[in-house]
């Protein structure tokens, strides 16, 4: 069987079709894509997984009154535990991170970090070995500034190295950097010099930058190659919240801006929108899914921030469906685009290895009824095999059909919601 390279224009479905985004910006993005360096640690060939304090807990720090809830060993154990009993580390969500406001307000006499006694009696140490106990590794917070976010101290230019040992002497595996009450000529030297620090340890740490969010996400004041040097991913844009119109603002902005954030990606470095909140309170099933599709197709990180000891089971099935962690997790590790768009429907697309793709059709529409889309895969620009593609329903979890490149493929999808599939070449 021979495929063809050639990119051969549809004429059947032309009709319907939506108007396409910038063809030639992709076929040169594609061609000038030259393989970048990522920061030299061997960590998270593919985007890393796992969960994070901060989008459902916050810095609830009152652990009399919701000891169930507040940022403390017992949440991060719970939390462990039920990763590694309910399936959720087989599927690769490694990582427990905790985020801002563990600490004490002030340092100890020796300039050091610690841990709040009340909320983490056993200590950082002691955590981080039961966290590897159950088979998983833990993240901590800290920030480039007088203070975290939250008020908490910060680590400075001159506490960057100290607290760097600190964390590989606890048996850290990832850092969280924050920017807050800091200013841009400091984060220039203290990102950097944190990335120093790390390998100094010589403890391989997961480094996830939040600085070009600080900066507005974009060139010039944003060098995504130096971020791929130094950092393994780095938060784009602002902080998730629980909400659908978080959801699409985040979308929107890395479709706006995808031709400086895809060719940022790659092993070892990665653009993050930010955590998933499935399993909160404000997002629909739909919109769960929608969220985890484009997740899949931008190559995120997926850092689930909700509470597992209570999640729903239809929850649950959305962050554990197994086809669209794959495409997650492919190992060409591109970044997928923003292919058509067409109110209120978009087309994202990533390409996988062996030539399969991933399509992901959203319904940004909320006009009740589920809308039906015509198209071909020679229009999803999906061409390169003459003989036809399976066709694949990561949601429906059914194989759709054989498709040629001509033959008309109809999606139909939910107001908010989306359709992913996975396509597989027969040649
Ligand atoms: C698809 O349609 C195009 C244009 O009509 C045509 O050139 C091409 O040969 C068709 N490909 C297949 C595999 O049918
Ligand atoms: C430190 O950096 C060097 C050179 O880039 C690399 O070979 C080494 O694996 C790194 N070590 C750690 C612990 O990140
Ligand atoms: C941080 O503290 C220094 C020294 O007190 C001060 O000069 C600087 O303005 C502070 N920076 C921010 C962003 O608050
Ligand atoms: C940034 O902060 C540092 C340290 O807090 C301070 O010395 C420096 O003057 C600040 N730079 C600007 C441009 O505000
Ligand atoms: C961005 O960083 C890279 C790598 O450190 C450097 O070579 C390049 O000159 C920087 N680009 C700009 C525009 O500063």
């Amino acid at each position: 069987m021979r495929c063809s390279p050639k990119l051969i224009q549809c004429t059947t479905c032309q009709r319907t079709i939506l108007s396409a985004m910038s063809p030639s910006s992709l076929t040169a993005l594609l061609l000038l894509a030259v393989p970048c360096f990522s920061l030299d640690n061997g960590l998270v060939r593919t985007p890393p997984m796992g969960w994070m304090s901060w989008e459902r807990y916050r810095c609830n720090t009152d652990c009399k009154r919701d000891p169930e809830n507040c940022i403390s060993e017992h949440l991060l154990k719970s939390m462990a535990d039920r990763m590694a009993e309910d399936g959720w580390k087989e599927l690769g969500y490694q990582y427990v991170s905790i985020d801002d406001c563990w600490s004490l307000k002030t340092r100890d006499s020796q300039g050091r970090l610690q841990p709040d006694p009340e909320r983490f009696p056993s200590g950082m140490k002691a955590l981080a070995d039961y966290v590897h106990s159950r088979g998983l590794k833990l993240g901590i917070y800290s920030d480039i500034g007088n203070y975290t976010c939250g008020g908490y101290p910060g680590t400075t230019l001159d506490k960057i190295s100290i607290d760097a040992n600190t964390f590989a002497e606890w048996g850290v595996d990832m850092l969280k950097f924050d920017g807050c009450y800091s200013n841009s000529s400091v984060k220039a030297i203290g990102y950097p010099k944190m990335s120093s620090a790390l390998n100094a340890t010589g403890r391989p740490i997961l480094y996830s930058c939040s600085w070009p969010a600080y900066e507005g996400g974009l060139p010039p004041e944003v060098n995504y190659t130096l971020l791929g040097e130094i950092c393994n991913m780095w938060r784009n844009y602002g902080d998730i919240q629980d909400s659908w119109d978080s959801v699409l603002d985040i979308i929107e902005w890395y479709g706006k801006n995808q031709d400086i954030l895809q060719p940022a990606a790659g092993p070892g470095r990665w653009n993050d929108p930010d955590m998933l909140i499935t399993g909160d309170f404000g997002l629909s099933y739909e919109q769960s899914k929608s969220q985890m599709a484009i997740w899949a197709i931008l190559a995120a990180p997926l850092f689930m921030s909700n509470d597992l000891r209570t999640i729903s089971g239809g929850a649950r099935d959305i962050l554990q469906n197994r086809l669209l962690l794959s495409i997650n997790q492919d190992s060409l590790g591109r970044q997928g685009r923003l292919l058509f768009q067409k109110k209120p429907l978009e087309v994202w697309k990533r390409e996988l290895v062996n030539r399969q793709y991933a399509v992901a059709f959203l319904n940004k529409g909320t006009d009740g009824t589920p809308r039906r889309y015509s198209t071909c895969l020679s229009m999803l620009d999906v061409i390169t095999c003459t003989t036809g593609y399976k066709v694949y329903d990561a949601f429906a979890k059914e194989f759709v059909g054989q498709f040629g490149m001509n033959t008309t493929m109809d999606v139909t999808i939910n107001p908010t919601g989306v359709v992913l599939l996975f396509i597989v070449p027969t040649c």
